[in-house]
């Protein structure tokens, strides 16, 4: 597969087809567990048996979704909870443009912002989601080629991969955000536990790729 034929691609997330070009990076399965967990916290009876949390849903809850790429978590999300007011940030402005697409494919109003992290959100949010990069270049296991048809900017960071992820549990801690949910390799998650411990986050639980953290 090269660039080009990237162009017009769409790849299914959570039950959706979402438009990806080579500016983001293509959904993973793994990252679909972001949105279980959201709704877990919700109480959004994806599951027979869980009450929906009428407290957290009739806040008005506002939830950021960091570093959207394709929009496909935040697009998921509004999708699944229509009462949460959504804002996706992304570095990247032809990221941004991909997931404005993918928001418009669907129907659903969302705030997008051109952001470092959370540098331009000027209000206090209940919940941050994210999947930020977090390859390692040192990692002898990741296949280069194949990752190299995706932004690297979607992909690598420094220190261990932990640069970003950690950048962001200090701006989350800075704010007193109350939820945290972040994607990272298993064999980063004992170190993210640790920092977050740092900055007084607790984790909730643990799912595949998924850390839940609460403040
Ligand atoms: C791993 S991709 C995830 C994309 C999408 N959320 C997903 O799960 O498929 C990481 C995204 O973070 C963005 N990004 C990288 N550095 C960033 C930063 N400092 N602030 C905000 N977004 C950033 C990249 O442009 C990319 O779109």
């Amino acid at each position: 597969m090269n660039a080009n034929s990237l162009k017009n691609k769409t790849v299914n997330f959570y039950g959706r087809e979402f438009a990806v070009n080579p500016d983001v990076l293509i959904p993973r399965p793994e990252t679909e567990m972001i949105i279980d967990a959201v709704l877990n916290l919700v109480g959004k009876p994806f599951l027979p048996g869980i009450k929906p949390n009428k407290a957290m849903l009739s806040l008005n809850l506002k939830i950021v979704d960091v570093g959207t790429g394709s929009g496909c978590i935040a697009v998921t999300l509004k999708k699944e909870i229509p009462e949460a007011e959504i804002t996706a940030t992304d570095i990247s402005k032809t990221a941004l443009n991909v997931a404005k697409e993918n928001a418009k494919k669907f129907g659903t109003d969302i705030n997008f912002v051109e952001s470092d992290l959370l540098d331009k959100i000027d209000f206090a949010p209940d919940l941050v989601v994210a999947n930020l990069p977090y390859v390692d270049k040192d990692w002898d296991w990741i296949d280069k080629e194949a990752l190299a048809k995706e932004p690297s900017i979607a992909l690598y960071a420094e220190n261990r991969g932990l640069a970003l992820i950690y950048k962001l549990i200090d701006q989350v801690a800075e704010q007193k955000i109350s939820h945290l949910i972040l994607e990272a390799d298993p064999c980063q998650h004992e170190a993210i536990i640790n920092y977050a411990m740092e900055k007084k986050y607790v984790l909730q639980e643990t799912r595949g790729f998924i850390l839940n953290f609460i403040c």
